[in-house]
């Protein structure tokens, strides 16, 4: 999938994401600073159904959500592993765990520890595009 999307056509934009994704659990945001990577993930969790959608996990490295899968409520992570210098460092944090918990994981930063992603990861790239819109596509790498 690619398309170019403005703030006000996200939330629509979200909805057409997770069609996409279908049941897979991890997806990787790849975007330079300012993309969007972040605003992105907050219209995905509001499109979830995640009530307390908060900041950015920046400073925190994780932010646990939850939403409601068929009645049951489930945990969502967002993860951001700017902060992290390598896999060995993101293994040590416990962010491996997370990626495997069979849990929705939502990742920006994702190149900062390549190898810990599991091989059904769904790769989001956001790049600018014209007169302040965002370009998204969506692939298996
Ligand atoms: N689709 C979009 N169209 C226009 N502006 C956007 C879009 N997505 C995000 N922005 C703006 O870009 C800025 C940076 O977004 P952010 O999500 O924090 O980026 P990142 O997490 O990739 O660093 C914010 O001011 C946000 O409002
Ligand atoms: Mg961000």
């Amino acid at each position: 999938m690619e398309r170019n999307f403005t703030l006000q056509e996200i939330r629509e934009l979200a909805g057409e994401c997770w069609k996409v994704v279908k049941d897979r659990k991890v997806i990787a945001f790849h975007g330079e600073m300012g993309a969007g990577k972040t605003t992105l993930i907050h219209a995905l969790c509001d499109e979830k159904g995640v009530k307390d959608v908060v900041g950015s996990p920046t400073f925190s490295l994780v932010n646990e959500y939850k939403y409601d899968c068929n009645g049951t409520s489930r945990p969502l992570f967002h993860l951001d592993l700017y902060r992290l210098k390598d896999e060995e460092e993101a293994v040590r944090a416990g962010m491996e765990e997370l990626l495997f918990s069979g849990e929705i994981c939502l990742v920006e930063w994702p190149e900062k520890a390549p190898g810990i992603f599991p091989e059904n990861t769904v790769h989001v790239y956001i790049t600018l595009a014209e007169g302040g819109a965002r370009r998204i596509k969506i692939t298996d790498y």
